[in-house]
């Protein structure tokens, strides 16, 4: 297995490796790591690009943002790594605990523009392409507590300001919102990638606006995670991905890539390989409280190495004669022929007898030996 090199495009949020272990139920486990020390260590293992939220690098305080800044340019200089994306904690400080830019106060919703504005600065000096927004704190446990129609207003009229002010500027920044069905709020705007999408075709500039999904938060609402991305390259609206693992449908566990659902993480692989997606493969996970900091860094490595692991074995998979004999079968291609002909009419369709549907209706498709063969290569069995 080759290692890790930054061609792979491997990145990291500073709040993963950086994370704690701090639960609801209890303490930090481990203590704090520095971003200089972050951003060495992630390029020694191969990774290529770091991203933070503004308080992940200067507190919400920020007595210390123009020096933890040029700490991280220094660090950045010594290794080569990049900050392809950049985000807004809107969701830790009181303030935001009904929200940010739908917030039912209009002084937070005003405050947390602000915030977002005065870091896209940032982002832009820095040279990142992406602005994700994930709105954890965007929603209610209780429906009469929030107007979601004049919620989804509020969160255009965000999305529009912020568009406006990139396009002003002259920033080569594009928006990536990251949908999330629940947690920390009982339920989060947005919540799906479906959702997401039809929300997108409604703002001003919807060209700047896509999508960071994220494996365990469609996951998490029972969704397939490969048809959601599918579907979002389908509208040209990947724009970035958030890689991590979850079992089943539960609270958001951040485990590492792989960890989880490994047959679609497989799927999902070959998929982004093969449909020419070429943002950052970003790792957006929590090193299980359990870890010390031996263990950080050991599943740090595990994130790259699943994924390359899981990219080697879909190319085997798809080079595979059998495979490609059972994909025949399937009629997976066959998928791709439209279904009227050209220049054929549906006058011509409804005076087409030639077709047999009882015979149509014997054939079987081989999907399970097809998969079966998928699970051989993965298990390395081939
Ligand atoms: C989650 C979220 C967060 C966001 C990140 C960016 O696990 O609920 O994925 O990790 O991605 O905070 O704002
Ligand atoms: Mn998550
Ligand atoms: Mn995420």
């Amino acid at each position: 297995m080759s290692a890790p090199t930054p061609a792979d495009k491997f990145s990291f949020g500073l709040w993963t490796v950086g994370w704690q272990g701090r639960d609801p139920f209890g303490e930090a486990t481990r203590p704090e790591l520095d971003v200089v020390e972050a951003v060495h260590r992630l390029a020694e293992l191969g990774a290529y690009g770091l991203s933070f939220h503004d308080d992940d690098l200067f507190g919400f305080a920020a007595t210390e943002r123009e020096k933890q800044i040029g700490r991280l340019q220094g660090a950045l200089q010594e290794t080569g790594l990049v900050i392809p994306m950049v985000t807004t904690n809107l969701f830790s400080h009181p303030v935001f605990k009904d929200g940010g830019f739908t917030s039912n106060d209009r002084g937070v919703r005003r405050f947390a523009l602000k915030k977002v504005l005065r870091n896209i600065e940032l982002a832009a000096e820095l040279g990142a392409q992406t602005y994700v927004l994930w709105g954890g704190r965007e929603g209610s446990e209780y429906d009469t507590a929030k107007d979601v129609r004049a919620a989804l207003d509020r969160y255009r009229e965000a999305m529009n300001l912020l568009t406006q002010f990139v396009t002003d500027r002259g920033y080569d920044l594009r928006f990536a919102l990251e949908p999330k069905p629940n947690e920390p709020r009982g339920d989060i705007l947005l919540p799906t990638v479906g959702h997401a999408l039809a929300f997108i075709t409604t703002l001003d500039r919807p060209d700047l606006v896509g999508l960071n999904p994220e494996v365990g938060h469609e996951q998490m609402a029972g969704l397939n995670f490969v048809h959601g991305i599918a579907q979002a390259l389908w509208h040209d609206k990947l724009f970035h991905i958030d890689l991590n693992g979850q079992r089943s449908i539960k609270y958001d566990q951040d485990l590492v890539f792989g960890h989880g659902d490994l047959m679609n993480a497989f799927a999902l692989v070959d998929l982004l390989e093969t449909a020419g997606y070429d943002g950052p493969r970003h790792f957006d996970y929590k090193p299980s409280r359990t870890e010390d900091i031996t263990g950080v860094w050991d599943s740090a490595r595990a994130n790259m190495a699943t994924y390359l692991l899981l990219r080697d074995r879909a190319k085997a998979f798809r080079a595979d004669p059998e495979v490609q004999e059972a994909l025949a079968i399937a009629g997976v291609a066959d998928l791709g022929k439209p279904t009227l002909g050209a220049g054929e009419s549906y006058e011509d369709l409804i005076n087409d007898d030639s077709f047999d549907p009882d015979k149509a209706g014997e054939r079987g498709y081989g999907f399970v030996r097809l998969n079966q063969l998928a699970l051989e290569h993965l298990a390395g069995a081939r």
